[in-house]
């Protein structure tokens, strides 16, 4: 469930939050940005700035159009199949390089796994 639909409307509040929206003009929360910039541009803004690391939380279309500036993944993986199911990138064709820096087995199976990006 979105965080909106279950009634959050500033879900990482201890965070500087920026939502990318189209269809949104304002954000429902004062402590939320609502932006349709392009999405490269700001954040390679970010990183010239001050601060902690940027944590992209989304889904294939927007880390789809960020892929070029993702310097680390943090793959959450369970022992489940579901035959299909959306990607985690939609993106062209373009394979980038990444290397396990990190990883972690949790009861019944689960892994995060930690990768930071080689080359592309
Ligand atoms: N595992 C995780 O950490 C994680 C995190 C988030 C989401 N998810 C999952 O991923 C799936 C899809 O999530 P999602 O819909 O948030 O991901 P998404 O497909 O990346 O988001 C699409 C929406 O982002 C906005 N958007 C994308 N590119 C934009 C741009 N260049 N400028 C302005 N707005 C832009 C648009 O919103 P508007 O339509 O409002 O314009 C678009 O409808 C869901 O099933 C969700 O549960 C997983």
């Amino acid at each position: 469930m979105q965080p909106l639909a279950a009634g959050l409307t500033s879900p990482y509040a201890h965070l500087r939050q920026i939502v990318f929206s189209r269809s949104l003009t304002s954000g429902t929360d004062p402590s939320v940005e609502v932006t349709a910039e392009d999405p490269i541009a700001l954040v390679r803004g970010l990183k010239q700035e001050e601060g902690l690391g940027i944590w992209l939380c989304g889904g294939a279309e927007l880390a789809g159009q960020l892929l070029p500036e993702i310097d680390e993944l943090i793959v959450k993986q369970y022992p489940i199949v579901a035959g299909s199911g959306i990607p985690l990138f939609r993106a062209e064709f373009s394979p980038r390089v990444f290397t396990l820096t990190d990883s972690g087995v949790f009861g019944k199976g689960n892994l995060i796994l930690t990768y930071a990006r080689t080359s592309g």
